[in-house]
């Protein structure tokens, strides 16, 4: 596409990073009952977050994607300062985080779910201000009054109209609208930046495509940017600019959406889209071996153990299968953009297609 052809895509999405993740790494100091410390055993460390590099973007939607236990929600907390990394660094708007209290008013994290996010005493009013207060905010930048900034977060997140929700408890609204009101608590924030662990999982798939169209919604009015937290491709692929795949804690395949869904180069990305139906697949999961243990992260590239073109010797056949067993790896820009951690691809293999 031409600059110009560029320039008149109706697109919120800029090239000015908001968040910079470098070079993290979390490892979770192993746990071992009573009986192994008294064998002498030491148990092993979980090596959740292996060496991850990210940046979001301004008004982007980057969906982060991998299997259960691949590190997905310990790298949302460590951007939220919620876990502090053994190594690395996280940049906001190109700077180390000084001040904790005014990044966690510009950053807000949404979780999976929403009851267990709602104080159950607390009125939605209440909940919503107690926003606001715990952020000294006492009015808004143009003296809008708390309740009148209660009021605009409820309506921005589809609770209309909002005087009929301040006296409601969270059990009295649905799963749905309980996710609103957590958006709601958010946005009357004024955020930069939302990190959404998982939003819609915990929801009836009904109210699913509500929810995402909410944040699709804030993103292109408030310019804000998202980084969502996914087990399911199907979801990234329709709400995301970018998506990282992530295995055994490292990042093995970004690139912008439709280019890592519908021409992935790793043979991981491969094997989850295979059952995701929006990309043609067929509900059978074609991935072997034992789940993912971050205490036993294999040699050479991590997921050689699983690896279809492995244990269907394709691997051996173009000669790699020495490097995927024995040559751990990083990312590679293969294609403008789109980068994977494969030995195989690299050499323009059989994981091209
Ligand atoms: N507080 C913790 N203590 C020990 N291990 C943990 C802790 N939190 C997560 N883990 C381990 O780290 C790995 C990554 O977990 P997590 O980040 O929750 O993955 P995901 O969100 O992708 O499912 C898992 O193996 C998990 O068991
Ligand atoms: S490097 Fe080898 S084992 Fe790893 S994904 Fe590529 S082909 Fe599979
Ligand atoms: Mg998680």
């Amino acid at each position: 596409m031409s600059d110009e052809a560029a320039a008149v895509v109706e697109t919120p999405v800029s090239d000015r990073p908001v968040l910079e993740v470098r070079d993290i790494e979390v490892n979770f100091a192993g746990r071992i009952g009573v009986f192994g410390a008294m064998l002498g055993k030491k148990a092993a460390d979980a090596k959740a977050v292996a060496g991850v590099d990210l940046t979001l973007h301004e008004g982007e939607v980057l969906a982060l994607a991998g299997e259960s236990g691949c590190g997905k929600t310990t790298l949302a907390r460590v951007i939220m300062g919620l876990i502090k990394p053994q190594r690395g660094s996280v940049l906001y708007l190109g700077e180390p985080i000084k001040d904790l209290r005014a990044y966690r008013r510009r950053v807000q994290m949404v979780f999976q779910d929403p009851t267990a996010a709602l104080n159950p005493r607390q009125t939605i009013y209440e909940i919503i201000a107690e926003a606001l207060r715990i952020h000294r905010i006492h009015e808004g930048p143009n003296g809008e009054s708390e309740e009148q900034l209660v009021a605009r977060a409820l309506s921005r997140a589809g609770l209309r109209p909002p005087d009929r929700f301040y006296l409601l408890y969270p059990h009295e609204l649905s799963g749905g609208q309980r996710q609103r009101v957590v958006i709601a608590s958010t946005m009357v924030l004024d955020p930069q930046i939302i990190v959404a662990d998982e939003p819609v999982s915990n929801l009836d798939a009904s109210v699913r495509g509500e929810i995402l169209s909410l944040l699709m919604k804030l993103r292109e009015e408030l310019r804000i940017s998202l980084l969502i937290v996914t087990h399911d491709l199907g979801l990234a692929w329709t709400v995301a600019d970018r998506v990282a795949i992530m295995y055994l804690g490292r990042i093995v395949e970004i690139g912008p959406a439709e280019e890592v869904l519908q021409r992935p180069l790793h043979p991981y990305t491969k094997a989850l889209l295979a059952v995701v139906p929006e990309a043609g697949g067929v509900d059978r999961p074609i991935l072997a071996g034992e789940p993912p243990d971050p205490t036993r992260i294999p040699p050479g590239c991590r997921f050689h153990v699983r690896c279809p073109e492995v244990t269907t010797g394709r691997a051996a056949a173009a000669g790699v299968e020495p490097k995927c067993t024995g040559e751990d790896l990083g990312l590679t820009e293969l294609r403008p953009g789109h980068f994977a951690a494969c030995h195989l691809a690299a050499m323009g293999g059989p994981a091209e297609g």
